[in-house]
């Protein structure tokens, strides 16, 4: 693969888990569990591959609505993920937390404190988790945040926007890739997105293999980016 032509930033919208469950007459919750291994493996291979950024769509402002005992595996997942901790082969990641945080309870809060706050310093791929993330909770955020800050709308520009969202200093999102044959966007990285390439593919996320994601890092290298230019 040409590394010249890799993105800087890949987002990734995990879906498919309940099918994926489905089709093998299991809970919907064992599609999360192999969701969070297939989680795993596609990080590494971005590491692996030298990808600046990648954000991993892990749970909506939406979601919320799912049956509780769903939205408490789900979270029981994440707990397990912060507990474990990176492994060596993750050792120089950045992990990062985007969403709002304030709607997830105390202990879940700490735990997520104390990753990020471990790989800080680290050189590596930076890693966004996006968690009770949704692209207009992001933007609506920011323009509080905006407004406390006594911003002046006369001086307001997209930089200083983007600079208040949760990927503040990270560039925009130049890949998306959506497993599972839905083809929508479901309130990811809106703003980040607005010249993102799209790749949907058929397969399931828990099936989701590091083919796959080469494969949709070479389609996005076919990919002719104008961002309005000619
Ligand atoms: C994605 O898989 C996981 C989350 C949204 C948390 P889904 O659970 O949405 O799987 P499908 O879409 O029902 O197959
Ligand atoms: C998007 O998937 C959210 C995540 C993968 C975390 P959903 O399954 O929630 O999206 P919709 O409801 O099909 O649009
Ligand atoms: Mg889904």
């Amino acid at each position: 693969m040409d590394k010249t032509m890799l993105p800087r930033h890949i987002g990734i919208i995990m879906d498919g888990n309940g099918r994926w469950a489905k089709k093998r007459l299991l809970p919907r919750t064992a599609g999360h569990v192999q969701g969070a291994k297939a989680f795993r493996k596609c990080l590494r291979h971005c590491i692996d591959l030298g990808i600046e950024y990648v954000t991993f769509y892990a749970f909506s402002t939406e979601n919320w609505k799912r049956p509780q005992d769903e939205v408490n595996a789900i979270m029981k997942l994440f707990s397990d993920y912060l507990d474990e901790g990176l492994d060596m082969y993750e050792d120089d990641v950045v992990m990062r937390f985007i969403g709002d945080m304030t709607a997830l309870n105390d202990e879940l809060r700490a735990k997520i404190d104390k990753m990020q706050s471990e790989t800080a310093g680290n050189h590596g791929t930076v890693c966004n988790i996006a968690v009770n993330y949704g692209g207009r909770d992001d933007i609506l955020h920011a323009a509080k945040v905006l407004i406390k800050d006594g911003a002046d709308p006369d001086k307001l520009d997209e930089t200083a926007f983007s600079e208040r969202l949760y990927t503040a200093g990270q560039p925009d999102v130049d890949l998306i890739i959506r497993p599972s044959g839905e083809q929508r966007i479901s309130n990811f990285l809106i703003w980040q997105a607005a010249y993102a390439e799209y790749v949907f593919m058929g397969v399931l996320w828990p099936d989701f293999t590091e083919s796959d994601l080469d494969a949709a890092i070479e389609e996005f290298a076919k990919r002719n980016r104008r961002f309005g230019g000619v």
